[in-house]
């Protein structure tokens, strides 16, 4: 059994990235634009050749290269499509990317995807779902899978657990890595009145490879996650304040509705660097140790071992075979 813990502690920190989108291809194949990294949308490329694939290949020659999806619908009761698990890991085999990540939620059920990223419940029972789903999914990738946090609009009654505390035992049960999604962390701590920085304090440094920041439309009473547009104010200051206790991580601005040009759009990224000082404003550092961010009840340990059974393994082998 594969220790993904180890895996995810090695993955680099890849500095200031971007979403490679299509309208911007030839800007950045003529100019070479100074960008650390791009994150692609795994499924954009996963049924395409042709040219998308082509310019994709290209700037994976002079960039490093993540791969996110969105249609892996871990959390539903649905069984797990490994006929988009073997797409999916076909592609990252040729493209070689620094991680592969989805989101904790699910996208459908009884063979419909609603292409929505919906809210998972935070009960027990869902927790032991999805960590056995997900350790199936890391063993048939051969590699661990970076879960994000989604923006949400409602909750569950019976929910248990708090959805931090949820991602937290999640990461225990399957060494997968979290990719923090700061504006969505704001987006449903307004939605459902929770508090941002709990949540944030809650999260283990170590377990977080990437994060993620984006405009969102305020409504009044609620805030809606489109992706449309400069990222508000309040969403940079939680990105400072979760910068200083996560430290150095990999940071990608997601921009996915009335896409700027892209000079445009990387000056939106460039506005980070102002908000990632780790030293406070009587010039303390502020940069915590891994001791210090740490929850008391947390123990690396416990990232060990991968409760997944043989059984199950046993199972999912069957129908990767079935399916080839
Ligand atoms: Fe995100």
């Amino acid at each position: 059994m594969s220790n993904y813990f180890s895996d995810v502690a090695c993955l680099p920190d890849l500095g200031l990235g971007l979403g490679l989108r299509s309208q911007h291809f030839n800007h950045i194949i003529e100019h070479e634009p100074d960008v650390d990294w791009f994150e692609i949308i795994s499924e954009n490329f996963m049924d395409s050749g042709g040219r998308p694939k082509y310019m994709l290949e290209r700037i994976a020659e002079q960039y490093p290269i993540v791969m996110h999806g969105v249609s892996m619908s871990i959390g539903s009761s649905n069984p797990l499509d490994f006929s988009y698990l073997k797409k999916l890991k076909k592609l990252a085999n040729e493209i070689k990317p620094a991680w592969v990540s989805d989101h904790l939620c699910w996208t459908g059920v009884l063979g419909m995807n609603t292409h929505d990223l919906l809210p998972v419940p935070f009960t027990e029972e869902s927790l032991k779902h999805i960590s056995d789903r997900l350790n199936l999914v890391q063993e048939y990738l051969e590699r661990p899978l970076i879960i994000e946090n989604p923006s949400s609009y409602l909750t569950f009654a019976h929910s248990t657990l708090q959805e931090w505390e949820f991602l937290v035992e999640l990461v225990k049960n399957t060494g997968c890595g979290l990719l923090l999604d700061v504006n969505n962390v704001y987006v449903s701590a307004f939605n459902h009145g929770f508090d941002s920085k709990r949540y944030i304090d809650y999260i283990p440094a170590e377990s977080v490879v990437q994060m993620h920041i984006a405009g969102h439309q305020h409504c009044g009473n609620h805030i809606i996650d489109t992706h449309d547009r400069e990222v508000d104010q309040n969403v940079w200051d939680l990105f400072s304040y979760a910068w200083k206790k996560m430290g150095d991580k990999s940071l990608l601005l997601e921009w996915d509705g009335n896409i700027p040009p892209f000079e445009e759009y990387h000056a939106e990224l460039k506005k980070a660097e102002q908000y990632m000082s780790t030293f406070n404003n009587n010039g303390e550092e502020l940069l915590v140790s891994l001791d210090k961010t740490v929850d008391s009840s947390y123990n690396s340990i416990d990232f060990m071992s991968n409760k997944v059974s043989k059984e199950v393994l046993f199972e999912a082998d069957k129908k990767e075979k079935s399916w080839n």
